[in-house]
């Protein structure tokens, strides 16, 4: 690369540029008046972790930590970090850091930038956003329904259409182990089907062979033993538990037994929300039940859920959706000419301000009609106008940018004037 040419960002890492950023803005005080309609509280966590907790919570032989990790060694003391490809981890690695779980079940949410080194493409990113939502303590079918139909109030609020529910139970770790094993022999009665990444998935993650898409597999995956005739009793009734809560609230959904995630540590309910209208990436938002994580990571037992959101998925949809924002960031732009003029402008700007309104105070000098124009595509509803006339009578003028006449007015009477031309 010649030293002059222009540096591009990483591939599949996006810039979101002033105009499109008021609709993630309004977007993150949607969804943070929703998490606190339901009793969640902000958590923030760092960016980079000790590889090992994404080791440990996600599993080994999953395609996030085979493939997907940015992980490297601290140049200075060689530690092993990796960008947090998700949130749940750390979350929970947190909460056990600072003792904040036991007896006090914690209903927590945190939001940001997560890093998977995956193929970039429409709605699939190298830098996403999520919000994600973790309920720690709480061991009910309850808040597995609780989570779900928060779920189905957040895209009622933001209007979403053709988003559907899919709903699995993975059981616990008995049944699964049982199901691991006869999965395991039926691969095997049929090794000749098996494409090369199932042929290695099959001693070491022979469930996820049910997620494949080869469409060769399909009848062989079809016929393959089901979880649910190994499911234990407790199991079945919490996920008996949860479908009647859901039906009670009126939230469709549809089972969905191939429904396994891409992450390891889930058990019992497991459920994503997707939708046809994003092509390939249509799942906006995903999670469940983790009964064993907080064991895993070095804590005492404790059952949890949670879910999380992909932000720039759920804002295509919106997009999609015809949802766009109207651009009014600026109420007021002040304009002026001559030394006494900006003098006054800038205490005019200040004054506005001190009464909660947006000002944009005009920089760099110019004739009135230049400054006029900046006024005009700034988007600003009203237009404050101060020549050295003005400045030494101590006085105003003020132009509705929409037409209406222009008024001169005393500087005390300027925010009441404002405020009753922009209500
Ligand atoms: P996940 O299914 O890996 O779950 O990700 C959740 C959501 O993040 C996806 O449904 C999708 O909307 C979005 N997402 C994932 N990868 C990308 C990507 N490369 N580009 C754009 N969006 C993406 C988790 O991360 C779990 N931590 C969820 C959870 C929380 N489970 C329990 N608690």
């Amino acid at each position: 690369m010649s030293s002059n040419e222009t540096l591009q960002a990483v591939r599949g890492m996006n810039d979101i540029l002033p105009d499109e950023a008021g609709l993630w803005l309004w977007f993150e005080e949607v969804v943070r008046d929703w998490l606190h309609s339901y009793g969640y509280r902000n958590i923030r966590m760092p960016l980079v972790e000790p590889t090992a907790l994404f080791k440990r919570a996600i599993g080994e032989v999953t395609d996030i930590v085979e493939k997907e990790m940015y992980s490297f060694d601290d140049a200075l003391n060689g530690d092993h970090l990796t960008l947090r490809p998700e949130g749940t981890a750390s979350c929970v690695r947190a909460v056990l850091q600072h003792n904040l779980l036991y007896n006090a079940p914690q209903r927590l949410y945190y939001s940001g930038q997560m890093f998977r080194h995956e193929r970039p493409q429409k709605g699939r990113y190298r830098q996403f956003h999520q919000f994600g939502v973790e309920a720690l303590g709480f061991a009910g079918p309850d808040i597995d329904a609780e989570q779900i139909l928060m779920c189905a109030r957040l895209w009622k609020k933001l209007g979403l259409r053709d988003v559907t529910l899919q709903l699995n139970t993975l059981g616990d770790a008995d049944s699964r182990h049982r199901h691991r094993a006869k999965l395991i022999t039926y691969f095997e009665q049929h090794a000749g089907l098996l494409d090369a990444e199932a042929q290695r998935r099959l001693h070491s993650n022979p469930l996820r062979i049910l997620d494949s898409k080869n469409p060769a597999m399909q009848d062989l995956i079809v016929a393959a033993p089901k979880l649910m005739d190994e499911l234990e009793d407790d199991a079945l009734k919490h996920f008996d538990e949860v479908r009647a809560i859901l039906k009670r609230h009126d939230v469709p959904y549809e089972i969905n037994p191939r429904l396994v995630r891409g992450l390891d540590y889930y058990n019992r309910t497991v459920f994503e929300w997707v939708t046809t209208r994003l092509g390939a990436q249509g799942t906006i938002c995903a999670g469940g039940r983790y009964d064993g994580l907080v064991e895993q990571i070095g804590g005492k037992a404790a059952p949890a859920t949670g879910f999380a959101m992909g932000v720039e998925r759920l804002l295509a949809l919106l997009q999609d959706d015809g949802m766009a924002l109207p651009k009014a960031e600026v109420d007021v732009y002040v304009v002026h000419q001559g030394e006494l003029a900006s003098q006054l402008a800038s205490r005019a700007a200040e004054q506005l301000r001190d009464g909660d309104l947006r000002v944009v105070l005009h920089c760099g000098g110019g004739s009135f009609k230049s400054q006029m124009k900046k006024a005009d595509s700034s988007g600003a509803r009203v237009a404050v106008v101060i020549g050295e006339d003005e400045a030494q009578a101590n006085e105003v003028s003020v132009k509705p940018m929409q037409g209406g006449e222009q008024v001169r007015v005393a500087v005390r009477e300027l925010n009441a004037i404002v405020n009753n031309l922009i209500k």
